[in-house]
């Protein structure tokens, strides 16, 4: 092979070298430190961290479904007042779970905070030991029916959505 053959060959593997180096470093995991967040790079990588930290959708969901699980026992301890409380959190919580997740909005919105969500916010307002039960319980149902609406539907099979399909008479 003449010499500008084998420089040309040289010079291109040198370059792919270099384009796979820095592609290797873009992808490095994030390296542990206390001071995770003063040692980024920069303000994009700073806020990436950050917005990465926030998580997603589920995030808000693991907060929602443990004010749920409050909301019940709150309506079975007659203390209303506790379960208003989580209920108004369990609607904060899913806006910024969708702030995040803009796909899971049309959803939330239509099945739950605009319907079931309103109607059981007002029994509780009311402290109609009925009606809080009853409009919990519906509440119940459109978060499963979201899940089903999202695929994911293996949610609902779990202790939490069991052990809140009705309340004990007393
Ligand atoms: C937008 C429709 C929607 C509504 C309304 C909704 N969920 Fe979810 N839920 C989801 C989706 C989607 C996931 C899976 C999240 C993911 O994969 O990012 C989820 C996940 C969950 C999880 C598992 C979270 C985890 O990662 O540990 C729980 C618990 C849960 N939902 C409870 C509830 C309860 C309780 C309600 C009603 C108060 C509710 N959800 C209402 C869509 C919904």
């Amino acid at each position: 092979m003449k010499l500008i053959g084998k420089l040309f060959i040289t010079a291109v593997f040198a370059a792919g070298c270099l384009v796979n180096a820095s592609l290797v470093r873009a992808e490095q995991p994030l390296k542990p430190s206390d001071n995770w967040l003063l040692e980024a790079k920069d303000d994009t990588e700073r806020l990436k961290r950050i917005q990465q930290m926030f998580g997603g959708f589920s995030m808000s969901m693991q907060l929602v479904g443990e004010r749920y699980d409050r909301t019940y026992d709150a309506i079975t301890d007659g203390n209303y007042d506790l379960a208003v409380y989580h209920w108004k959190k369990i609607k904060e919580t899913i806006e910024l779970g969708y702030l995040r997740r803009p796909a899971r909005e049309a959803n939330a919105v239509a099945m739950f905070l605009t319907g079931p969500w309103v109607s059981a916010s007002e029994a509780l307002a009311s402290k109609d030991k009925v009606q809080a039960k009853k409009q919990f319980l519906l509440a119940r149902s459109a978060c499963m029916a979201c899940h089903i609406a999202e695929k994911v539907p293996f949610m609902n099979d779990q202790p939490k959505f069991r052990r809140t399909a009705k309340f004990s008479k007393k």
